[in-house]
């Protein structure tokens, strides 16, 4: 039975996680009134997002960097089209920071020809597939999937939060002449955190001392964003109180098990997807992406040669 509409709210041809978005921001988001110096990081879900506003966080305030600040990342960088937590975005302080799911179509009218800067950040779609199947299983207010085949029928029909993963990809791409933007791969960032972190500040024109850059890259790994609640979603104690996460409280958990920063590997799908899913996603990848420059990255091991357009 298809529930999708249970879960999302399908505006302009995208799909919204419906109780978590107000039709009166929609409504207005065209409108939006983008300021030169606004900074975006704008993803497919599951592709980098806490991670690179985790990095913004760190880039842009000192206090985020040496821990006396308790902000969350999501406050720091918060959605455009999900302001959850009633942030005053329209008359926060420059430079702002925002985080967005959105397809290029659906961005502000005056992000276009602004120089306002957007870093969009890709992963491949098999890892995002498999983080996006886990997700949904792990938060209620996404439809879950009894299989992983199931998933990965509505992921290939369009039939979750977000539109196609290719169109999203493509539009961005196809039309990065419209806007300031840096085309950011998760794998690069997996392989060579630091390299990552400076591309991003001097896209950002942030001159950072290398004693910064060091506070940054040590709490942009994995391993410690997930000792770091406010980078996390995980429920933490601040001051003694205890603080429940969006997870727990906006969003709420089917059940206790799993994390938000579940793995944060590059070439999980090979642990959970069948040589003939894997060899149907190909199909279909190959047949969407054909002629698509940007290159792909499936596993760590992979060579350079393989590393380019092709699913493998
Ligand atoms: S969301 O819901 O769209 O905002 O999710 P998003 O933050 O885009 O993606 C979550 C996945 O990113 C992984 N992640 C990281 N990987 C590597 N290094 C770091 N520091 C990091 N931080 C988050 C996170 O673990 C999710 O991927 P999976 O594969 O599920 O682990």
């Amino acid at each position: 039975m298809d529930n999708s509409r249970k879960y999302l709210l399908n505006f302009k041809g995208y799909n919204f996680e419906r109780t978590l978005v107000d039709m009166k921001i929609l409504e207005k988001l065209d409108d939006f009134e983008i300021r030169d110096d606004d900074v975006f990081v704008i993803t497919y879900p599951k592709s980098g997002t806490i991670w690179t506003q985790q990095i913004l966080s760190l880039i842009y305030f000192e206090g985020h960097r040496n821990r006396t600040e308790k902000w969350d990342t999501l406050d720091r960088v918060p959605f455009l089209e999900y302001n959850i937590r009633k942030v005053d975005i329209e008359n926060r302080p420059s430079p702002r920071l925002f985080s967005s799911h959105l397809p290029y179509y659906l961005a502000p009218k005056s992000l276009k020809n602004n120089k306002a800067k957007i870093i969009y950040v890709y992963r491949n779609p098999k890892d995002v597939l498999i983080s996006f199947f886990h997700f949904s299983n792990m938060v209620v207010r996404f439809e879950a999937s009894n299989t992983l085949e199931n998933f990965m029928e509505k992921f290939l029909d369009g039939k979750v939060m977000g539109i196609l993963w290719f169109d999203h990809i493509r539009g961005w791409y196809e039309h990065k002449n419209d806007f300031n933007i840096l085309f950011m791969m998760y794998e690069d960032m997996k392989k060579d955190l630091r390299s990552s972190i400076l591309k991003i500040s001097s896209f950002l024109e942030k001159e950072l001392s290398e004693e910064e850059v060091d506070a940054i890259v040590r709490q942009a790994t994995f391993e410690n964003m997930k000792f770091i609640p406010q980078a996390n979603y995980n429920n933490n104690r601040q001051n003694g109180k205890k603080y429940n996460s969006i997870l727990s409280n906006e969003i709420g958990r089917r059940h206790n098990e799993g994390a938000f920063l579940r793995k944060g590997a590059v070439g999980d799908w090979k642990h959970h997807m069948t040589v003939e899913q894997s060899e149907r996603f190909d199909r279909i990848f190959q047949e969407e992406m054909k002629d698509f420059p940007l290159k792909f990255i499936w596993d760590l091991n992979d060579d350079e040669a393989n590393s380019n357009h092709s699913a493998k």
